[in-house]
């Protein structure tokens, strides 16, 4: 029996592949290219590696064979934080938000994060399917294969589960893999405005468990900011998921600096995400427990508020991934590849480090760096393909897509 496909003739082969992970420091600058190769797939993953055309004899009638003349060829794209799943948009507060008006004010007056509970709640599971729908095609379209997607827009029982059912749903149907992460402390419902404590205990002794039994949720994540969750309450809910089963999460010294990167330490987060405004300390902490860094600087861009550090991170031996943030408020956008360019054009990330952040860190990022985040025989063939001489040239030559064609379990999905 012949493999199931063949890719020939690739004109440069980025694998990713390497010993250590997560990458840190120069490894996150030391990538393979390899000229004129093959990749052999079969059953979904990567079966062979090959150059030129040595693939002869694993090949019989049935082998697709597919041609990848003078493109580039990386691992699928990983968006490892996105707020896919949510009703409605936020247009109506970007005026306030040009003018000055701060997000947490937004929030506080029941709109930013709060206004989209409210679109959430009243979506039907048919109209936030067909919304996740079309925002995971777009990023498929990136070149982006495996999504991170948190609940966080229902803050009640019934609508935080609807969300992740239509995680669930997408996930079965859509090309692109979802890692779901339960996110009930996203903001403070508008029933517990002045009962934050009741809320708390409402996630963690009903809405937690009941996502945990159902299967909903593989991480927990806290939005760990002043006048969210402050650091006490915030350890109270990573503790009380880590007992669950859950992995951990965290969004860390985002807006201001309240030591949540040092809590990501001490509960064993897999990922502190943001870390715009983290200390030496926590950083450093981060590097010691080898927790991922995952920075957005969309978020920072459309917020317009200063961008992580993360040539320090960086210096500091913490391993960085990248990831879009996608959500209606603070980053409206699927677009990975402008992630990746902002990598380079805010945050002075080289582009090999920007690769290295937004493919095997980002599968660190999501527990997933034995399945997918580099082009390595038996992994899955997920691949992005992108019309572009060299992986400088897609950073360079900003705001359009690259991609030439993406298989995901090496079947051809654009
Ligand atoms: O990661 N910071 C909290 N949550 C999101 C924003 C969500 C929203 O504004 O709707 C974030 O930026
Ligand atoms: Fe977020």
């Amino acid at each position: 029996m012949g493999v199931d496909l063949i890719i020939k003739n690739i004109g440069k082969l980025i694998t990713m592949k390497g010993n250590n992970y997560p990458r840190i420091k120069e490894q996150m600058n030391d990538i393979d290219i390899i000229e004129n190769a093959y990749i052999a797939v079969k059953d979904g993953k990567i079966y062979e590696i090959g150059l030129g055309n040595k693939y002869r004899d694993i090949v019989d009638d049935s082998t697709r064979i597919d041609d990848a003349l003078g493109l580039l060829m990386t691992p699928g794209l990983i968006d490892s934080h996105t707020h896919l799943v949510h009703g409605g948009s936020r247009e109506n507060e970007f005026y306030k938000k040009l003018s000055g008006v701060p997000y947490i004010e937004i929030l506080n007056n029941g709109g930013g994060i709060l206004s989209t509970v409210e679109s959430t709640r009243r979506s039907s599971f048919e109209e936030l399917y067909e919304k996740g729908k079309k925002s995971l095609d777009r990023m498929l379209e990136f070149g982006v294969t495996t999504v991170e997607s948190k609940s966080g827009y229902g803050l009640d029982l019934n609508t935080e589960l609807k969300q992740l059912e239509v995680g669930r749903e997408l996930n079965n149907n859509h090309p692109i893999d979802l890692v779901h992460t339960f996110l009930g402390a996203h903001a403070i419902p508008k029933e517990y405005k002045n009962n934050k404590i009741n809320y708390i205990e409402k996630m963690v002794n009903d809405i937690m468990p009941r996502v945990k039994s159902m299967g909903l949720a593989e991480f927990c994540d806290v939005f760990c900011e002043e006048g969210v969750f402050n650091i006490e309450e915030s350890e109270h809910i990573l503790k009380a998921a880590k007992k669950m089963g859950f992995k951990l999460k965290i969004h860390a010294d985002e807006i201001v600096h309240l030591g949540g990167t040092e809590l990501a330490c001490k509960m064993g987060c897999i990922s502190a995400d943001h870390l715009m405004k983290a200390s030496e300390v926590g950083l450093k902490k981060l590097a010691e427990n080898k927790i991922v860094a995952n920075l957005l600087p969309g978020t920072s861009f459309n917020l317009n508020k200063g961008y992580a550090d993360a040539r320090k991170i960086i210096d500091l031996n913490v391993p960085v991934s990248l990831s879009s943030d996608y959500n209606p408020g603070s980053c409206p956008s699927e677009n990975l590849q402008f992630i990746m360019q902002l990598g380079c054009l805010h945050l002075n990330m080289t582009p090999n480090e920007v690769l290295t952040a937004v493919t095997i860190n980002a599968a660190c990022a999501i527990d997933r760096q034995n399945d997918i985040g580099s082009i390595e025989v038996g992994k899955k063939a997920d691949f992005a393909i992108f019309d572009a001489p060299n992986i400088e040239y897609i950073m360079y030559h900003f705001g359009i897509n690259h991609i030439d064609r993406v298989y995901k379990n090496g079947k051809l999905v654009v």
